[in-house]
């Protein structure tokens, strides 16, 4: 793995992306929408959990965040001024069936119309993500992800949100990053639910895959002969060692099994990899498969959504060289290295990007769309109606650039998306961390084009020309 130098900040054609290439922004509709009790929508999860003395930084809450829902066609107005052809978003599962089960909510439907009606008008082609964390606070009563019944109302609301927007809405994904709804929800406690049972989250990797299949089968159903391109997004990373002893390459293996193949393998090869499930095995954990379930869940894929943030080093020994930890397990321990470093202290690594997309194409050989890439900094404030974001240029130029160089390397890579359009409510660290390219003045809702957005946008622009 090389790290990219740094390259000139002002904006050039990026070679080597070729003419139809999709550039988009992205958000989801927790972290931006607002209106939390408006138009018949319910609470869901992210709304109780929020409320958790402790569980959000500052006991922030989406009640309000960028106001999107009431704000919608001068966002719409913004991106398009950026001259992205796509902008992905969520639907809000209890805006459009409240509480998770029964008919439609046309008021939720209609907001969601409206948006891609208005992204249409403008020339922009809307990617619409069915679930992005957002569960009824009903379903998680009745058990959550953990519960089988959780999947099968899954596809029941995508068939819904199907039938609604299938008429102008052709790019589809199911779940956004189920590694974060299992493994922080359920085993980390560190979104919601907030729940702490690694047993649990493991039924839950299984039943959100399940879900992800059934509902893929409902909207192929659904489409019919009309277009549709349909697919899943992963929070993807690469796991290297720090050594290349045995305990740290088994280190890899493990983190690589928990949180690439336990995905990847059901979903494009239809069986869970063996040394995971052994490994499971030995702390008692055993997934809840049924019969049919991998042929559901291997459902084929017109496209892997890839959201990727940073790649990690991993060493299978404590500090102090021990090879079993505390919890009498093998040790898999993130190792940090002297690298610069995000508000979030994510690790910058643009050359795992291109290791990370040339690995999925060689071992699961889907198109990809980077459906997430970005980063938090701390942000000036607004002088003189701007944002001086430089690190952030700096972060996007190294990673588009990573992007064509896997490209060059033979992944199939048809799209960029920047995590994210505007600044919004970052899940348990609430508004302190800003990833937009737009800033956002919550007090006031005002927009401001970061130095990022204006950058992003002149090399999409010359980037598309050059490719003519
Ligand atoms: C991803 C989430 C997205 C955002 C970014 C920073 O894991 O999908 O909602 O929070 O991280």
């Amino acid at each position: 793995m090389t790290v990219t130098p740094t390259r000139s900040l002002t904006p050039a054609a990026v070679p080597g992306i070729p003419a139809g290439f999709r550039w988009g922004v992205a958000t989801s509709a927790y972290q931006i929408e607002g209106a939390a009790a408006e138009d018949g929508r319910t609470p869901s999860i992210w709304d109780t959990y929020c409320r958790v003395p402790g569980a959000v930084a500052g006991g922030e809450n989406g009640d309000v965040a960028c106001d999107h829902y009431h704000r919608m066609p001068q966002d719409v107005e913004l991106l398009a001024g950026l001259g992205v052809d796509t902008y992905r978003f969520s639907l809000s599962w209890p805006r459009i069936q409240p509480g998770g089960r029964g008919p439609a909510n046309a008021k939720g439907l209609d907001f969601y119309r409206r948006l891609t009606d208005t992204l249409l008008e403008a020339g922009v082609t809307p990617w619409v993500t069915l679930y992005h964390w957002d569960l009824p606070q009903e379903l998680e009563d009745a058990g959550g992800w953990p519960a089988r019944e959780t999947a099968y109302r899954f596809a029941e609301y995508a068939q819904l949100a199907y039938d609604a927007l299938g008429d102008r809405v052709e790019h589809w994904t199911t779940l956004n990053e189920p590694w974060c709804s299992a493994m922080l929800g359920y085993a980390f406690g560190q979104h919601a639910p907030g729940r702490t049972d690694l047993p649990a989250a493991l039924d839950a990797v299984h039943h959100l895959l399940l879900g992800h299949g059934l509902a893929a089968r409902a909207v192929r159903d659904a489409a019919g002969s009309r277009p549709l391109e349909l697919g899943i997004t992963l929070n993807l990373g690469t796991a290297d060692p720090e050594t290349d002893s045995d305990a740290d390459r088994e280190a890899c293996r493990r983190a690589d099994g928990m949180g690439t193949r336990l995905y990847l393998d059901p979903l494009v090869h239809g069986r869970y990899p063996a040394d995971v499930l052994a490994d499971l095995a030995a702390q008692d954990i055993e997934l809840p498969v049924q019969d049919g379930d991998l042929e559901v869940i291997a459902t084929p894929l017109d496209v892997l959504g890839v959201n990727f943030y940073r790649g990690a080093l991993f060493s299978g020994v404590t500090e102090d060289g021990s090879p079993t930890g505390q919890d009498g397990l093998p040790v898999t321990r993130a190792v940090e290295r002297d690298l610069p470093r995000t508000a979030m202290d994510w690790e910058i690594t643009p050359g795992s990007l291109t290791d990370l997309l040339v690995r999925l194409q060689r071992d699961y050989g889907l198109p990809t769309v980077i459906t997430e890439n970005g980063a938090a900094f701390d942000d000036g404030p607004v002088t003189g109606g701007a944002v001086h974001d430089e690190e952030r240029v700096r972060y996007l130029a190294d990673h588009i650039a990573a992007v064509a160089a896997a490209r060059e390397q033979g992944a199939d890579v048809r799209g960029y998306f920047a995590w994210s359009l505007m600044d919004n409510f970052e899940w348990a660290y609430g508004y302190d961390k800003r990833f937009g390219i737009v800033h956002v003045d919550y007090a006031t809702q005002v927009r401001t084009l970061k130095d990022s957005a204006l950058w992003y946008r002149d090399t999409v622009r010359l980037t598309r020309q050059a490719a003519r």
